[in-house]
């Protein structure tokens, strides 16, 4: 029996991420990996192509189920580039007969004629980044586009047949107040939006933030306005009929991300660009961080990319780290008939103890977040990890 393959759905189907390295501004916050010049967009095209032919019998026993344009910025592709990825694609694997093809995009490139193109392209899912519905905090995060943008964006995508849209937005951010983080959720959740990912702003190293919050120039909210936020976040989307399916993000009923469920699920996935992450259900991999070494590996058939094959002890930790993010919790049945009672055992005594608190909830085997224990998930995943 294969790793949690008690998550899987009986058909074999996988997903396919691309990543598209490059934004034509760098947002404060962000250390993804992305490069602002596009003088290489071009050369990296030509890779990538090669890559997809390179790679085509990393998944061939499954259909594929999604397509995921990440980034960085996907939308920096004209939907000519797009759509040849995509018919590169369609002629290396095998499609399921409805895949879900998500497109990351900055609402400052989406035009009403991209947008129509985009559609002919075969795109049918847009994640929208538009972080938040005020000037001050944009020009804060050094985005490219402004409030009236981010909203006309979403509508455009409506207008031009879109129907599958989702929004990102960023709360706990410098000096916001719960007025302002409301109205950015009343405004994301008025618009024609299937689906909603909403992260709580996290420093990361080597981040014009983590620079200015050292020196003193911003200010985080206190913690207790930070849990306010995420519990008006948690209301409002479910007055809206959206579910709380996993913990940054919240969808209607057969809305939420194929792509992403693959991953919680434990399907094999490829992953192509620089950066990108594979798992072909034993082993993962994932190939270089860096525009110039992956364009050079790709042309000289010799790819730069690490692999590693994760140990028992790494397999619980991830499925401990992916399952118990989603409303589906951990399956405990399953963790017993997997892994040996010396890590199981331990996981239930902790599992218990914050039960016995109202942080955790067991129903049918499964042990679940309660919306208190999401709120202190780092502290009770740091005790259930085995490694
Ligand atoms: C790759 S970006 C999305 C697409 C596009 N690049 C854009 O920003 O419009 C993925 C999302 O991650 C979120 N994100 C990135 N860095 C973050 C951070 N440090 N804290 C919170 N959210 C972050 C943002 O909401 C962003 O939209
Ligand atoms: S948030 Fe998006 S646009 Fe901003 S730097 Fe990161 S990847 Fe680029």
């Amino acid at each position: 029996m294969q790793f949690w393959d008690i998550w899987k759905k009986p058909e074999a189907v996988a997903g396919i991420y691309i990543h598209i390295p490059f934004c034509r501004k760098i947002c404060y916050y962000c250390d993804f990996y992305k490069s602002r010049s596009l003088s290489r967009k071009r050369d990296f095209l030509q890779a990538l192509l090669k890559e997809i032919s390179f790679r085509k019998d990393y998944l061939t026993d499954e259909k594929i189920e999604t397509v995921y344009f990440g980034g960085g910025t996907p939308s920096v592709l004209t939907a000519a580039e797009t759509g040849r990825l995509l018919d590169t694609l369609a002629g290396e694997f095998s499609f399921s007969g409805a895949p879900e093809i998500t497109f990351e995009c900055n609402p400052e490139d989406l035009t009403e004629g991209y947008l129509t193109d985009l559609r002919k392209t075969g795109i049918n899912r847009l994640s929208i980044g538009c972080q938040s519905f005020y000037d001050k905090h944009l020009q804060l995060m050094n985005r490219r586009h402004d409030a009236k943008k981010a909203e006309e964006s979403v509508l455009l995508a409506e207008k031009t047949g879109f129907q599958n849209i989702s929004v990102d937005l960023i709360y706990g951010l410098p000096e916001m107040t719960p007025e302002e983080w409301e109205y950015n959720l009343t405004v994301a959740l008025s618009l024609p939006v299937k689906h909603l990912s909403a992260y709580i702003l996290t420093i990361e190293k080597k981040t014009v933030f983590h620079k200015w919050l050292q020196k003193g120039k911003i200010t985080l909210p206190k913690d207790g306005d930070v849990i306010n936020q995420y519990k008006l976040l948690v209301e409002k989307t479910k007055a809206e009929g959206m579910l709380h399916y996993e913990i940054s993000n919240f969808g209607r009923e057969n809305y939420f991300s194929r792509h992403n469920l693959l991953y919680w699920q434990g399907k094999r996935y490829l992953g192509l660009g620089p950066a990108a992450h594979s798992y072909d259900g034993v082993s993962r991999q994932w190939n270089i961080s860096a525009l110039d070494k992956y364009i050079e590996g790709i042309r000289t058939g010799k790819p730069y990319f690490e692999k590693e094959i994760p140990d028992r002890k790494m397999q619980f930790d991830e499925y401990i780290l992916t399952s118990m993010r989603t409303m589906w919790g951990a399956d405990f049945h399953w963790l017993k008939a997997h892994f040996h009672a010396g890590i199981t055992q331990s996981f239930e005594k902790t599992m218990k103890k914050w039960k016995q608190t109202g942080h955790v909830r067991e129903e049918d085997g499964h042990f679940i977040l309660t919306d208190e224990g999401i709120l202190l998930s780092d502290r009770i995943l740091s005790e259930c990890m085995a490694v």
